[in-house]
């Protein structure tokens, strides 16, 4: 009895592939209109004495078809888990997101080195504008038109203005609007025709002016000595060397002892013992006169240095342009 219908209905358990459908079965067979809710109920249309058996066998095949349904539930639900986990699955053991701090370029922490130094010797910060008409880049500084130190600065003209070759002008722009005695450093971007690995089309300077009566190269060099010191460390020397400036006379090249050999000669200084950092001089009267001060009344020394090149020097750098190719393996050492 029921044999075949009860194999019919194992068969249709086995075949359901999802949960949905497995409830739908369940609903067309146990349900209130079910088809063994139904044999359960017709029970009643059957002989007295053959009522008991069918209810049995009723009963135990619904019994199997519960167990049936529950353990395809487990089966689907499991399936289901399995995928939903691979779905959701997440690698634990990849590594996270760093989030880098960034830090200031070396060009500006040798910048502001250079700063403190200056400041703590009594300096003051100043600063001038970057597109400069030529009288404050060239003939103020005493570099007239026909002058052969204006090639030497291959400029990058605007109209009438340029973009200033040096720092140089803000000495002019200070002069122009206070008296002595002066003291100021003028940090900022200059910028130059140039483009190789010690040569930057834009790079940094910081000029440096000293004005006051009786001031003498002594002071000069007592000054950039104390600064060299500070800056590439407390053993180091510095020589004097003449050189040519428009605006400085006598004017010096300033070489710093190696720092590698102490001055004894290597590679690193080319065999000589020193390294040139700056140029240097004392103010030529002819600055002087162009800005209304008296060149037999006041005296002054000036010095102008290269950013770049200072950092170079600290750090052993070889090529300027790693400056500025935002290479983060390069500036992640500073
Ligand atoms: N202006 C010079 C340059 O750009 C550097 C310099 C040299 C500045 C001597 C000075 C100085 O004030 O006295 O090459």
């Amino acid at each position: 009895m029921f044999e075949q219908l009860k194999k019919d209905i194992l068969q249709q358990i086995e075949s359901v592939n999802d949960l949905q459908q497995l409830e739908k079965l369940r609903v067309a067979l146990l349900g209130k209109k079910g088809t063994i809710t139904e044999q359960v109920k017709s029970i009643g249309k059957l002989p007295i004495q053959e009522r008991p058996a069918a209810g049995r066998v009723l009963n135990e095949l619904k019994e199997e078809i519960q167990r049936a349904l529950e353990v395809k539930r487990e089966e689907l639900m499991k399936i289901e888990a399995e995928k939903l986990s691979k779905k959701m699955w997440v690698d634990i053991t990849l590594p996270g997101i760093r989030r880098r701090v960034g830090h200031r370029h070396p060009i500006m922490k040798t910048l502001e080195e250079i700063e403190i130094i200056f400041v703590s010797m009594g300096f003051k910060v100043v600063e001038g504008p970057e597109i400069e008409d030529s009288w404050h880049n060239f003939d103020a500084l005493n570099t007239p038109e026909w002058h052969p130190a204006r090639d030497e600065h291959d400029s990058f003209y605007l109209d009438s203005f340029l973009l200033r070759t040096h720092t140089s002008p803000v000495q002019v722009r200070t002069m122009l609007s206070a008296q002595p005695p002066i003291a100021i450093i003028s940090p900022g971007r200059v910028y130059r025709r140039d483009y190789d690995a010690t040569h930057l089309p834009m790079f940094t300077q910081v000029e440096g002016l000293y004005v006051d009566e009786n001031v003498s190269v002594a002071h000069l060099k007592y000054t950039l000595e104390k600064f060299a010191q500070q800056i590439f460390g407390s053993e180091r020397r510095i020589r004097l060397r003449p050189s040519f400036f428009p605006f400085t006379e006598p004017s010096f090249e300033v070489d710093v002892s190696c720092g590698v050999c102490g001055g004894k000669g290597c590679q690193a200084c080319g065999y000589s013992g020193w390294l040139e950092i700056l140029g240097a001089g004392m103010v030529h009267p002819n600055v002087f006169r162009n800005v209304g001060y008296d060149p037999e009344k006041w005296t002054g020394f000036a010095f102008g240095m290269g950013v770049e090149r200072i950092t170079m020097l600290k750090y052993n750098i070889k090529d300027m342009r790693d400056f500025i190719r935002n290479d983060k393996r390069f500036l992640e050492n500073f």
